[in-house]
């Protein structure tokens, strides 16, 4: 009875508030029961070439192979022992011809794909890539678009020369939890970011095959991070300090690094400061101040015993944690190239991004302060220090 006095009028005489705006997956449930014809896409579907079905490749035909927006017509991939595997599994229609990479240039010569997929080996991209803009092809392509910044550089040129698009897949700025913090911060709740945080560990430990064709970890892994704060924080680093080791001997033969403390300073005076590991025995790791890890079941997060608190397990790796931006970069990629939208990667971005990890990388083998001049690039104004600066004091 103590609280009776403060229960107010029935909620059937107070105005709904309605679903969030964060919460994305109701908005589509009522298009669904809508069924309003006026949101629902309308164009043929594309017509696609997929490269390599491999771990990424699994991961996205497994949105490819149920969108309505795509009809597969090849698949291209080296083990050709699996096509039968690959045909059973995925339940694929017999008009879907298998290729080996020796006769990909049925793909290219054929003028009924319009959109090809890259889902193959790093050291393979940027072959892929430009045969298929050079034969008029979009190209949605797993990071990294190439092994150089030179090469990357040119790939764009040739997408913009030939009026393709070239998606680079950069799914982290897919994922709700990221989306809603960068529209945080850029609408401004949080003030002037002073420091950001973060930490990628993952899981599972990779290969050391996969390691020796990776590009090693600035390029493979760090790359997501360096994108994140950039992205998030509308600006581009003029400083990189990175501290790095190998523990595991395996890494350490390969010359590469698994251990990673990196700080970036930014114009603003803003701190971004990242820890990497290349494994985390206890699931994937991915923390950004105020974007927690996620767990695959959320209702029932922890059990109490008489040895305390115990946890449900966080995702495992990053297929299961980022299955849905997975699926909203796929469905971007298509509202870009059928529907026009602006991509939300932007080749400068991919360009900028590539710069600091290279500085990153420099860093860690030197042991020095890497200093980035921007001057030179191609940075848009409202990325730019000074640029803010302009507008806060009204002409610094
Ligand atoms: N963004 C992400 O979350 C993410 C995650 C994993 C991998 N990746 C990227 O995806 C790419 C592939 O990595 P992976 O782990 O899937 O590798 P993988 O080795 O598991 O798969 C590669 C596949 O490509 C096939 N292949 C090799 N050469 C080919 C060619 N010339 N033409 C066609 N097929 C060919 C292989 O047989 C294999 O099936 C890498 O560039 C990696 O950086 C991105």
């Amino acid at each position: 009875m103590a609280t009776k006095k403060f229960a107010g009028p029935s909620a059937y005489k107070l105005q709904q508030p309605g679903p969030p705006e964060v919460d994305f997956l109701f908005t589509e449930f009522l298009n669904n029961v809508a069924a309003d014809v006026s949101t629902k896409e309308t164009k043929e579907p594309v017509v696609a070439a997929v490269f390599g079905l491999g771990r990424a490749g699994a991961i996205h035909m497994a949105t490819i192979n149920r969108n309505s927006r795509i009809k597969v017509k090849y698949i291209v991939d080296d083990r050709k022992d699996k096509f039968d595997e690959f045909k059973k599994f995925w339940a694929f229609s017999d008009d879907i011809t298998f290729l080996t990479p020796k006769e990909s240039e049925k793909v290219y010569n054929d003028k009924s794909v319009n959109t090809v997929f890259v889902f193959t080996p790093t050291t393979t991209h940027h072959q892929i890539v430009v045969n298929s803009l050079s034969n008029g092809k979009d190209v949605f392509c797993e990071k990294p678009i190439a092994e150089t910044a030179e090469e990357t550089k040119k790939c764009y040129e040739l997408a913009k020369q030939k009026g393709r698009t070239l998606f680079a897949a950069f799914m982290r700025r897919f994922d709700p939890a990221y989306r809603d913090l960068k529209n945080r911060i850029r609408r401004g709740d949080l003030g002037h970011v002073q420091i950001v945080k973060g930490t990628t560990r993952d899981s599972p430990l990779p290969p050391i095959e996969y390691l020796k064709t990776s590009g090693g970890v600035f390029f493979d892994c760090l790359v997501h991070d360096f994108d994140m704060f950039l992205w998030l924080l509308g600006e581009v680093p003029t400083r990189v300090q990175v501290s790095a080791s190998a523990l595991m001997e395996e890494i350490k033969a390969i010359n590469d690094f698994d251990t990673i403390a990196t700080i970036l300073t930014f114009p603003s005076g803003a701190v971004a400061i990242l820890d990497n590991s290349r494994y985390s025995s206890y699931g994937i790791d991915q923390r950004m101040i105020k974007v927690d890890n996620q767990r695959p079941s959320h209702s029932t997060e922890y059990l109490i015993g008489q040895e305390g608190v115990k946890f449900n397990p966080i995702y495992y790796s990053f297929p299961s944690r980022y299955k849905l931006a997975y699926q909203r970069e796929l469905e971007h990629f298509l509202d870009v190239i059928q529907y026009g939208a602006p991509i939300d990667v932007n080749s400068w971005q991919i360009l900028a991004v590539s710069k600091v990890v290279a500085a990153a990388e420099k860093s860690a083998r030197t042991g020095e302060t890497v200093y980035i001049d921007w001057s030179k690039d191609d940075i848009p104004a409202e990325y730019s220090y000074l640029h803010s600066l302009h507008h806060t004091f009204n002409g610094y």
